[in-house]
């Protein structure tokens, strides 16, 4: 497996797997309101319509270069600080004041952003974005949700994403009296998912108390979106917990990540209590996990030399990973000379 040493797209900072990335939560930008944003290494200016509409524009208006978060939202709209000119939510300008008509026809880069489980997410990609990361059991059905803190590791998305696959370190790092064996399903070209196939074992109390709640093998699965975020989902047969992580890269490289815990909805005040006692609950299995790897994320440099048959789901998620498509966004900040070629540049005749 030579090829696991010289890997093009895992754990490369420069090549982003085509996929949706988390961006805020959506509770952080109210209507009316615009915001700078420094994400995967572009600035942005991130703003909410009057009509309750994100917008995603390229950060710097293609007048002179102003910050359009500097400026403000009018109805559907930006308008640019410095001298007022205005663009929709596709970049197309619309407004420049000093003129009675617009006679230019210039268009700042936009970008794609949906919001799902209360978060505003950003395509990176080609023209034709995939479906939205989801909850496997719960895709397509209405959810109530929380968002966990907010979160930091110093490794690649990547690396982190395989934590939740590494069968061989649940037993060595968190203890887990149980073997899995994750099988790999790929759905698509940019999602696989991972679901364990063996019983709980019947060694000791515990473990036939704990299998007593397991018609068929302990549900543990994780479905993976463009490697970058991941939902699993554990838990006894009457009661499915998920917990959605959410990474991106910083400018350093490291893992940006938020978790996002999912239930199905449930109906009138009673159904809201169980909702929220469940999510917090969910909350715990979910730092449950976080828990026991902080301190290895910190100086691992991942280079996977000597990969067992134990490691074998691992191999199949970077094998899926090396195969998609990705953008050549790469971590370089915004540099004003690089500006031209991204955007419509019309002049007028100036004598
Ligand atoms: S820099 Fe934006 S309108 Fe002039
Ligand atoms: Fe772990």
């Amino acid at each position: 497996m030579s090829a696991l040493t010289e890997l093009e797209i895992f754990n490369n900072t420069s090549k982003i797997p085509e996929g949706w990335y988390w961006v805020n939560p959506s509770r952080s930008l109210k209507k009316g309101k615009i915001q700078h944003l420094k994400m995967l290494g572009k600035d942005f200016a991130l703003f909410r319509s009057e009509s309750g509409r994100v917008g995603l524009l390229e950060a710097h208006c293609p007048h002179m270069g102003a910050h359009l978060a500097e400026g403000k939202v009018e109805g559907e709209s930006v308008r640019c600080f410095f001298h007022h000119w205005k663009f929709d939510r596709e970049g197309n300008l619309e407004d420049i004041p000093c003129r009675s008509k617009l006679n230019l026809r210039i268009k700042t880069p936009s970008f794609l952003v949906e919001e799902h489980y209360g978060m505003i997410w950003l395509w990176v990609g080609g023209e034709i974005p995939g479906p939205l990361p989801y909850v496997p059991e719960l895709k397509d059905q209405e959810v109530d949700f929380l968002h966990g803190t907010p979160f930091i590791k110093a490794c690649h998305p990547n690396v982190m994403m395989i934590n939740a696959i590494d069968a061989h370190h649940f037993t060595s790092v968190h203890k887990l009296p149980v073997h899995l064996n994750l099988e790999p399903k790929i759905i698509d070209q940019r999602t696989i998912q991972f679901n364990n196939t063996t019983n709980v074992p019947n060694t000791n109390m515990f473990t036939r108390f704990i299998g007593r709640f397991y018609k068929g093998p302990l549900t543990y699965s994780m479905c993976y979106f463009n490697a970058h975020t991941g939902t699993v989902t554990v838990g006894p047969d009457f009661l499915h917990f998920h917990i959605m992580f959410a990474l991106r890269q910083n400018e350093l490289g490291q893992a940006e990540g938020q978790t996002i815990l999912v239930t199905k909805k449930r109906k009138g005040f009673i159904g809201k209590l169980v909702n929220a006692v469940l999510l917090e609950l969910t909350r715990h299995v979910g730092n449950y996990f976080a828990k026991g790897d902080t301190e290895v994320f910190k100086t691992i440099k991942f280079h996977f030399k000597h990969p067992l048959i134990e490691d074998n789901s691992i191999i199949k998620f970077i094998q899926h990973a090396e195969k998609m498509n990705y953008a050549n966004w790469g971590l370089t900040p915004f540099a004003s000379d690089s500006y031209s070629h991204k955007t419509e540049v019309s002049h007028e005749k100036i004598n």
